[in-house]
């Protein structure tokens, strides 16, 4: 199935940025939250990015506008209908989720392809909220999205090889390099790197290093473009220990135990990038 409109549920920093780069990509997207202005905020954060690259050079003023006119926003669940892809971003809780699969089955065309984008919850069961579960799978994007070359696609239990085939063309479309994941808690990406991020938290934690050091450390030492205690703040603090406690649960081996210092910062709101105060400040 040809895609061409794309319906994007959360416009927070991933739905804002998945909605910029399908618009970019010349998509008629409807990028929805739980307001309109909510959603119009994410969209004045798209059109800004978009004119910034434009005043770069990196895309032409004509493409830039182009597409800020091709992001219409909304606070109704109700304009799946005329979508051909909806791709979920919003916050990471399978009750939730599963609420808004549920909703979405019932309003979409039947042959609509139902995508989240989430970083660590099983797609087969996200899928079992709906009645088209050879239709759901997970297309999973990085932060920032503009700018990380990655598509995660994630197959579930009775994901279908069409809905596969189809979200990889359009991660190419895209201009994303995708790989393929079973269902396995954390995926590829995360099963790597969010163990790698909390293991820089336990460092931090012991005393063995300064966050200046610890960062410096995978900087210079591994070639990474920001340390891991910068990128926790980047990611998200509640989100790296969300990821932390789905590996803990879901394979029961204390190699996943979540850094007391992570949910200490946590509990205290210190959340990084997005609560202005992390292991460092903004
Ligand atoms: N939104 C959109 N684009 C952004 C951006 C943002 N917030 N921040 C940076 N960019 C773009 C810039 O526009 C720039 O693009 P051009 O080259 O086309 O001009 C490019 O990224 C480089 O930006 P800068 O020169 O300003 O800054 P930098 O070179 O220091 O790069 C960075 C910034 C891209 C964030 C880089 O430090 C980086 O790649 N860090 C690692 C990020 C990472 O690992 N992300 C994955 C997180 S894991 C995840 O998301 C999955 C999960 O489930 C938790």
């Amino acid at each position: 199935m040809e895609i061409k409109t794309i319906h994007v549920i959360g416009s927070g920093q991933m739905g804002s940025g998945i909605a910029q780069v399908a618009a970019a990509a010349g998509y008629d997207v409807t990028l929805q939250d739980a307001t309109r202005e909510l959603a119009a905020k994410g969209a004045a954060g798209i059109a800004s990015r978009l004119e910034k690259l434009a005043a770069k050079g990196k895309i032409t003023a004509e493409a830039a506008s182009a597409a800020i006119g091709r992001v219409r926003v909304t606070d109704s669940i109700k304009d799946v209908a005329t979508a051909d892809l909806v791709v979920e971003a919003i916050f990471e809780n399978i009750e939730a989720k599963g609420a808004v699969f549920a909703e979405v089955d019932s309003l979409a065309r039947p042959e609509t392809i139902l995508a989240s984008n989430t970083s660590s919850i099983s797609i087969t069961h996200i899928a079992s909220y709906t009645r088209r579960p050879d239709k759901v799978l997970g297309m999973h994007f990085f932060n920032p999205v503009p700018a990380m070359r990655l598509l995660e696609v994630v197959r579930g239990l009775s994901t279908g090889e069409e809905t596969l085939k189809t979200a990889l063309a359009v991660g190419e479309k895209l201009g994303k390099v995708s790989i393929i994941s079973q269902d396995k808690a954390g995926f590829i990406v995360n099963r790597m790197l969010i163990p790698f991020l909390n293991e820089a938290i336990f460092l931090l934690e012991e005393g063995v290093g300064t966050e200046k050091d610890i960062d410096n450390g995978m900087i210079y030492g591994g070639n990474h473009p920001m340390g891991p205690l910068a990128l926790a703040d980047l990611i998200g603090l509640d989100v790296v220990l969300a990821i932390m406690e789905v590996l803990s649960k879901e394979y029961g081996d204390p190699k996943y135990r979540p850094a007391p210092l992570l949910k200490k910062m946590v509990r205290a709101g210190k959340l990084g990038v997005k609560s202005g105060r992390g292991f460092y400040p903004y």
